[in-house]
């Protein structure tokens, strides 16, 4: 592999070029994650992708500050990615949202603002407690969240919007006469491939960015399941991996750009920031490409049972549509 690959781009609708290979920051703690920005920056990673409710979009912000005096890196070359939670659905919360974020991150403008989940939960709840404090999807509808996210392209505040956890059926009913999201931000990896979801988005110009490519095993406690696989010591990645004397993650990461889907490993460690970008050089073959496709199990990492709780106007069917 080379040590400096060439980073593959995605075409949104309207031609922009985003840098498919991202640094994630879900997990990223406040401390570390201005470094490990920094560091994603100085080795070539052009394209961060963050969100209020990670809590370390200031440090983040900071980070970029600090590589845009350096002249590390010109804004122009970067791709910043963030998300509205989903506490700001109204559509009166909508662009305070962003602009706090854009505080946050030092930043005029974002590339990309994306509708961080298809939920709304009342104003102020980061994570809900109470049934109460999930609201029933008809008093927010998505549509009404929708229209306030499309003018803040015309209020010159993000280039682009988007969307996150969205199922077809979520993603037609923005499609009905507003402007189409240009990205679908999901689960993806070889244990959820969601082949359908992925073709039908990109056969309609919605690209596609694969969120827990790694199988986010740092998440929290509360969010994993007993006795779950672990994707990065599947014995088929490893088996390719050896072949091609990469490492697990580099064969999840080149399968994920391989689909034509962009993908934003989270490190905050320097060398597998390193070693996830070099990713971007490994070829995989027709032959591995094939025995990965045989590994998909429909296995979320990421079930949303946050917001599934017993009392809560969704359910598991009604989130995802299946
Ligand atoms: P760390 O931040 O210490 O590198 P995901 O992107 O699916 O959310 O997965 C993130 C998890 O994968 C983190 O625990 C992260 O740990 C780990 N990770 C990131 N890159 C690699 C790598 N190249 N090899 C092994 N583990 C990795």
């Amino acid at each position: 592999m080379e040590p400096t690959p060439q980073i593959p781009t995605l075409r949104l609708a309207d031609d922009a070029a985003m840098p498919a290979l991202g640094l994630g920051t879900w997990k990223s703690a406040p401390g570390e994650v201005g470094a490990a920005v920094r560091h994603a920056v100085e080795v070539g990673y052009r394209h961060i992708d963050c969100a209020a409710i990670y809590g370390n979009e200031r440090e983040i912000g900071q980070a970029i500050a600090d590589c845009l005096r350096a002249g590390t890196v010109a804004r122009e070359q970067l791709w910043i990615t963030s998300k509205l939670w989903n506490d700001a659905h109204a559509p009166e919360h909508v662009r305070p949202a962003l602009e706090r974020t854009l505080a946050d991150l030092q930043l005029e403008r974002l590339d990309l603002y994306l509708m961080h989940w298809p939920v709304a939960l009342a104003p102020g709840v980061g994570m809900p407690r109470r049934p109460e404090d999930i609201l029933p999807p008809e008093t927010m509808p998505l549509e009404r969240t929708w229209e306030a996210m499309a003018k803040l392209v015309d209020a010159g505040l993000t280039r682009h919007i988007g969307v996150s956890n969205f199922s077809r059926q979520k993603l037609a009913r923005l499609q009905a006469g507003l402007p189409q999201p240009a990205m679908n931000q999901i689960e993806l990896h070889p244990y959820l491939q969601q082949r359908q979801l992925v073709t039908q988005c990109q056969a309609q110009g919605i690209q596609v960015t694969a969120y827990s490519p790694l199988g986010s095993a740092d998440r929290p406690a509360g969010m994993k399941g007993q006795d779950e696989p672990i994707l990065l010591a599947d014995p088929t990645i490893g088996e390719i991996a050896r072949q091609h004397e990469a490492s697990p993650a580099q064969v999840l990461i080149a399968w994920a750009l391989a689909r034509g889907t962009a993908v934003i490993p989270k490190s905050t460690n320097p060398q597998r920031i390193e070693q996830n970008l070099a990713a971007a050089g490994l070829a995989l073959t027709p032959e591995d490409l094939q025995r990965i496709e045989s590994l998909d199990r429909h296995r979320r990492y990421v079930e949303g049972d946050m917001w599934t709780p017993p009392g809560s106007p969704y359910t598991a069917a009604s989130l995802w549509d299946e």
